[in-house]
C-alpha cells in the first residue's frame, strides 16, 4: 500500500513538471471571458506573450544575422503563413525591440515568456546575443555611411549590412532616432548594472554609441532657435558628420516641435547635445504652442465630461510613445493627464455607437484579392479631443489599448481580447495588424507597431530603467522639473473628469465575410 501511494505520488509529481509548461492554443482570445480578465488578466497576459513572442522569428520579426528588426511580413489571407516580408525597418522598430531585451535582461519573467517560453533561464542571455549582433551592425553601417552620425534612417535590413531604403539615401528621421536612443539609454543602465562581465562591456560599447549620437546631434538636428528639423537632410552620407565637405539642412519646413512621442528627441538633444543654455531654453519655447489644454465634452451630442486633456495631435495611441520610455509618470499632473487620455479613449469608443474598438494610427486592411495594404492610415484617434479633426474611422487596432493597459491593465485587454475575437485577428505570429469595426475586412500583416506597443506597456515600459541611469548621469531632477513646469503652466493642478471611470467594449465585432485563418482556428 505504501509502495503504491508512493509511486502515485512520483507519477503524480513527474505529470505536474510535464505540464508545467503548456502552449495555449492559438485562438485563445475567445476562450478568455472578459469578467476573467477584469478580475485577473495573468492568464491571458501568458497566452498574449506566447503567441506574440511567435513575431520573434528569423525572417518574420527580424533578421537573426544582424540582429535588425523588420517593419512586419504580410500574411496569407487564408492560412495566416507569412508570406511577404517588409525587408525595411527604422529606428523606432528597433526601439521596441530593444525594450523587449531591457527585461529580459533584468530577468523578467513575461519578457522570458515571449523570447523563450520554454526555457525561460534562457532569455537574458537571448537578448544580450541579439544585442550585441546588432551594435556591430549599427557600426558597420556608421563605418559605410558616416553621414549618419551614428543615427539610422530608413533601412533594409535583410542583407548582412544595412543600407539606407532608397528614399532614405541622404535623409535621416528626428522622431524614430529620439525613441531608439532612450531604449538604448535603459539597455545600457541594465547592462552596466550586472555582475557579467560580458554585459558590461557591451553597455560600454553601447554608450560610446550613445555618446557619439549625442556627439552629432545638434550638429545634424538643430536649426538654431529652438528648432529642430523632422527630417535632416545629408550633403553626402558617405562623409563623416565634421567633413568640411558636409552639410546638413532641415528637409522642407518640417519641425519637430510636438508635445508627442517627437518629444523624446528633443530630450536627447536638450540633455546631451552640448547646447548653450539660452539655447536649451528655445527647445521648450517652440513647443509650447502645441501644449495645449483641452477640456471640453468628449461627445457633444451624448455628453460624457468634462475632461481635461491635453490636446491630441489624433490622439491615436501611437502618440502617448514617450511615457514607455521616460519617467514623465513621476511628474503626477502628466499621469493624471494620460489617464484622462484613456477616459477619453475608451469612452469614445462607447459613445461613438457600434464600434468594438479603438483607434491608432495603423495599416489598411489588407486587399483581399491581392494580398496588399493600400495605405497606412495616420489619422486616426479621438477628433473631438484633437487637433487634427479630420480622421479616417473606419479601422481599429488591438495596440490601440497600449496607453489604456497602462493605467488598467484589466480594462485595456478587456478592449484587445474584444478586438482579437474578430475572425482573423489572430494568427501562428500573435495578433492580427487591424480590422474594420463592421466586420468586412482585416489586415493581414503583422508587425512591431502593431503588436509590440502592447507587449511593451504589459511590460512596463522602460521609464524605471532609464530614470535609474537619469539618477546616475544627474539629469533626473531637471527632467522633472522641466516636465512640471511645462506642463503646470499650461495645466495648473486641477483637471477635470477625473472621477470618470474607464469604459468597457460593449460591442463585438461583427461576423459579416471575414475568416479564422486555417492555421489559428
Ligand atoms: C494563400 O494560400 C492558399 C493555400 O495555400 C493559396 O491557395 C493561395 O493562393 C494563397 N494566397 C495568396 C494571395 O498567396
Ligand atoms: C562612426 O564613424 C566615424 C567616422 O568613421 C568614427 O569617427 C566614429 O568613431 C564612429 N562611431 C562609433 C560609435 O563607432
Ligand atoms: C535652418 O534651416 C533652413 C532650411 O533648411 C536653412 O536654410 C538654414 O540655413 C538653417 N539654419 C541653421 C542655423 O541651421
Ligand atoms: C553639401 O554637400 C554636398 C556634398 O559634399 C555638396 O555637393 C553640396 O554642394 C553641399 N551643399 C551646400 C549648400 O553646401
Ligand atoms: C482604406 O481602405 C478603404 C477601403 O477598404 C479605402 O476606402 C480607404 O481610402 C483606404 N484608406 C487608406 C489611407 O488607405
Ligand atoms: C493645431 O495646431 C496648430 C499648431 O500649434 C495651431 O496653429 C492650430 O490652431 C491648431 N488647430 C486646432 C484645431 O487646434
Ligand atoms: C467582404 O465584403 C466587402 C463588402 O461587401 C467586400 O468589399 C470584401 O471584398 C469582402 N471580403 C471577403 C473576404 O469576401
Ligand atoms: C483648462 O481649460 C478648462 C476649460 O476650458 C478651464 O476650466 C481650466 O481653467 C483650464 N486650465 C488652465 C490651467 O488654464
Amino acid at each position: 500500500m505504501a509502495f503504491l501511494r508512493g509511486f502515485l505520488v512520483v507519477v503524480t509529481l513527474l505529470l505536474s513538471l510535464v505540464s508545467c509548461f503548456q502552449a495555449p492554443p492559438c485562438r485563445f482570445s475567445p476562450r478568455h471571458s472578459q469578467q476573467e480578465i477584469l478580475n485577473n488578466p495573468t492568464n491571458f497576459v501568458n497566452d498574449i506573450l506566447y503567441w506574440e513572442g511567435h513575431f520573434h522569428a528569423n525572417n518574420i520579426g527580424y533578421n537573426t544575422a544582424n540582429g535588425m528588426s523588420y517593419d512586419g511580413t504580410l500574411i496569407n489571407g487564408t492560412t495566416g503563413i507569412a508570406t511577404d516580408k517588409h525587408p525595411f525597418s527604422a529606428a523606432s522598430k528597433e526601439s521596441l525591440q530593444i525594450m523587449v531585451y531591457v527585461h529580459a535582461l533584468a530577468g523578467d519573467s513575461r519578457a522570458a515568456t515571449f523570447l523563450s517560453p520554454t526555457n525561460q533561464k534562457a532569455a537574458p542571455g537571448i537578448a544580450a546575443n541579439i544585442l550585441k549582433t546588432k551594435l556591430n551592425t549599427y557600426l558597420k553601417f556608421n563605418q559605410t555611411f558616416p553621414g549618419y552620425g551614428g543615427f539610422l534612417p530608413w533601412f533594409l535590413a535583410d542583407q548582412a549590412d544595412i543600407q539606407p531604403t532608397s528614399d532614405w539615401v541622404n535623409r535621416v528621421p528626428a522622431l524614430d532616432n529620439g525613441e531608439l536612443i532612450w531604449s538604448v539609454y535603459a539597455a545600457v543602465q541594465v547592462l552596466e548594472s550586472s555582475p557579467n562581465r560580458e554585459w558590461k562591456t557591451l553597455a560600454k560599447a553601447w554608450q560610446t554609441w550613445l555618446d557619439y549620437t549625442a556627439s552629432n546631434a545638434a550638429r545634424i538636428f538643430y536649426n538654431g532657435t529652438g528648432r529642430v528639423c523632422a527630417v535632416a537632410d545629408l550633403g553626402d552620407q558617405s562623409l563623416p558628420p565634421n567633413s568640411p565637405s558636409q552639410n546638413y539642412t532641415c528637409e522642407g519646413t518640417g519641425l519637430i516641435n510636438d508635445p508627442y512621442e517627437g518629444e523624446l528627441f528633443t530630450w536627447w538633444l536638450y540633455f546631451f547635445g552640448g547646447l548653450s543654455s539660452s539655447d536649451k531654453n528655445a527647445l521648450w519655447e517652440v513647443k509650447r504652442p502645441q501644449l495645449v489644454n483641452y477640456s471640453g465634452a468628449l461627445v457633444t451630442s451624448r455628453h460624457i465630461g468634462p475632461i481635461t486633456v491635453q490636446e491630441g495631435f489624433w490622439l491615436s495611441s501611437h502618440e502617448q510613445w514617450k511615457v514607455l520610455e521616460l519617467p514623465y509618470f513621476d511628474v503626477s499632473i502628466v499621469k493624471r493627464l494620460y489617464n484622462n487620455a484613456e477616459r477619453v479613449r475608451t469612452c469614445n469608443s462607447v459613445l461613438m455607437g457600434r464600434n468594438p474598438g479603438m483607434f491608432a494610427s495603423v495599416n489598411n486592411i489588407t486587399d483581399p484579392v491581392t494580398g496588399q495594404i493600400p495605405g497606412y492610415i495616420s489619422n486616426a484617434g479621438v477628433p473631438e479631443v484633437s487637433n487634427q479633426t479630420v480622421q479616417e474611422l473606419d479601422v481599429i487596432t488591438p495596440y490601440s489599448v497600449f496607453p489604456t493597459v497602462l493605467f488598467d491593465e484589466g480594462i485595456g485587454l478587456a478592449w484587445y481580447k474584444n478586438m482579437l475575437d474578430g475572425k482573423g485577428m489572430q494568427n501562428r505570429y500573435g495578433s492580427t495588424e487591424s480590422e474594420r469595426r463592421d466586420g468586412i475586412g482585416i489586415s493581414a500583416f503583422v508587425s512591431w507597431d502593431s503588436k509590440i506597443t502592447t507587449v511593451n506597456a504589459l511590460l512596463g515600459g522602460v521609464a524605471k530603467y532609464s530614470k535609474m541611469k537619469m539618477h546616475k548621469d544627474g539629469i533626473y531632477d531637471e527632467f522633472v522639473k522641466i516636465t512640471q513646469r511645462e506642463y503646470g503652466r499650461v495645466f495648473g493642478n486641477t483637471l477635470k473628469g477625473e472621477n470618470i471611470r474607464l469604459c468597457l467594449p460593449t460591442f463585438s465585432v461583427p461576423v459579416v465575410n471575414v475568416s479564422d485563418f486555417t492555421t489559428c482556428r
